[in-house]
């Protein structure tokens, strides 16, 4: 079964309390729990990784290929915005990756609106919600399906 690794960087851990009014009263366990449900129809395996550790998503990132990872669905939170090391993993790994926010991080604070990451993705989803999620993981699917 082809698989697809969806991270989810810093105090994502924390949606659902989290400023619900930017990023609404969805939890991530649930968010993964509907990925999972699209993934099974379609006959693609997740694995996926929550960390608020710049190192451990480099680290899971770098692994990938050798753990038989075709795509990459990332939001990288607020590490989209500062982390070179994280640009450089999948720069590294050749594995195409789509980077996903739930909020428009380009409707919000200046500092938002730059990615470190998306240079380095095939593709990004931004505003959309939980939404946001679902649209990249589809996107995804096809990556690792052509
Ligand atoms: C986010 C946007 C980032 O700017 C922020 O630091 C996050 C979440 C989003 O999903 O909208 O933690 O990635």
């Amino acid at each position: 079964m082809q698989k697809i690794l969806v991270i989810h960087g810093p105090n994502l851990n924390l949606l659902g309390q989290r400023e619900t009014s930017v990023y609404g009263v969805t939890t991530m366990e649930d968010i993964n729990t509907n990925l999972q449900q699209i993934a099974k129809d379609k006959g693609i395996g997740l694995v996926f990784l929550q960390s608020n550790h710049e190192g451990d998503i480099v680290d899971a990132i770098g692994k990938a290929k050798a753990n038989d990872i075709g795509a990459i669905v990332i939001n990288p939170a607020a590490y989209t915005h500062t982390s070179i090391a994280i640009r450089d993993a999948i720069a590294a790994v050749t594995i195409p990756a789509v980077e996903v926010h739930l909020s428009n991080i380009y409707k919000r604070e200046e500092f938002r609106h730059q990615s470190m990451i998306a240079p380095v993705c095939q593709g990004q989803v931004s505003g959309f919600g939980v939404q946001s999620y679902e649209l990249g993981l589809l996107a995804a699917i096809r990556l690792v399906k052509a």
